[in-house]
């Protein structure tokens, strides 16, 4: 079953065709990345699926409906989350209030909600379980801002998982951090995955990580997909070793 699609996505900022004629078919339940160079048009394609920009032409369906043009807010109403490239986190607030916060607004569309205490009472627990999974409850009152930069990349996809998604984007939830972070939040990652049964797409530089997680691989370069596939197949594929991966890989 497919989750997302997109036919023909376009989206050029001035005279660069940053995302041009990008087909994806993504599975309902698959853990899969999306890699390429800097500059490749990554997270401006991610930009386009949750509507954080318009797309210029093109279709993007989402679980059999049409959500082209439709304001970001919808897009995550409608299950896509998403973390950033850089965190979107409230500096000034705790761990525990930044999560609450997000899901409250995610349970907001539903006026009777805070009239039940037992619900606020859901609330702080489904927070709890969210700080948990990410290995953070014991800094749940800790100030965001005075977080190491990797625990904030983590507290950022606690963000978005408040939201419920059913697919979730993930733009270099590694970047920055040192080796080990970045083998925890693979494991965490793959973890989220299962127990959530979320479909999960990644973007990432890291090719140890790319490879050893990702069921599908698709290669963006210069704004089109040039290769997609299983790791072994992508780690062969001519066109990716020339075009992007360079002497990296061979
Ligand atoms: N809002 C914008 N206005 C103008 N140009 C933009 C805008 N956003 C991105 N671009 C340009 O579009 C191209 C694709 O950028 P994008 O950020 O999507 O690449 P990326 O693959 O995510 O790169 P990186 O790996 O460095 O994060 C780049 O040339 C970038 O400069
Ligand atoms: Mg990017």
């Amino acid at each position: 079953m497919v989750i997302l699609q997109t036919e023909n996505l376009k989206k050029a900022f001035g005279g660069l065709q940053a995302v041009n004629k990008v087909n994806l078919t993504i599975a309902k339940g698959e853990l899969s990345s999306i890699i390429g160079p800097n500059g490749a048009g990554k997270t401006t394609l991610f930009n386009l699926i949750t509507g954080y920009l318009p797309a210029d032409s093109g279709k993007i369906i989402f679980k059999g409906e049409n959500i082209f043009g439709l304001p970001h807010y919808k897009i995550v109403r409608k299950g896509i989350g998403r973390s950033f490239q850089r965190t979107t986190i409230f500096p000034s607030l705790t761990l525990f209030e930044n999560v609450r916060a997000a899901i409250l607004s995610h349970k907001k569309k539903n006026f009777k909600f805070f009239t039940d205490s037992n619900s606020l009472e859901d609330v702080n627990e489904a927070t709890f379980q969210i700080l948990e999974s990410l290995n953070l409850p014991d800094k749940a009152y800790l100030i965001s801002s005075t977080l190491a930069h990797g625990d904030q990349k983590l507290l950022d996809i606690g963000i978005a998982l408040a939201l419920e998604p059913d697919l979730l984007l993930l733009d270099e939830p590694t970047a920055g951090m040192s080796p080990e972070e970045r083998w925890n939040t693979v494991a965490m990652i793959q973890k989220l995955w299962k127990t959530r049964n979320m479909t999960v797409v990644f973007i990432e530089h890291d090719m140890d990580m790319v490879f050893s997680i990702s069921q599908q691989i698709r290669v963006l370069h210069y704004g089109e997909i040039i290769a997609e596939g299983q790791p072994e197949e992508i780690s062969h594929n001519r066109a990716v070793i020339e075009a992007y991966l360079g002497e990296e890989m061979i």
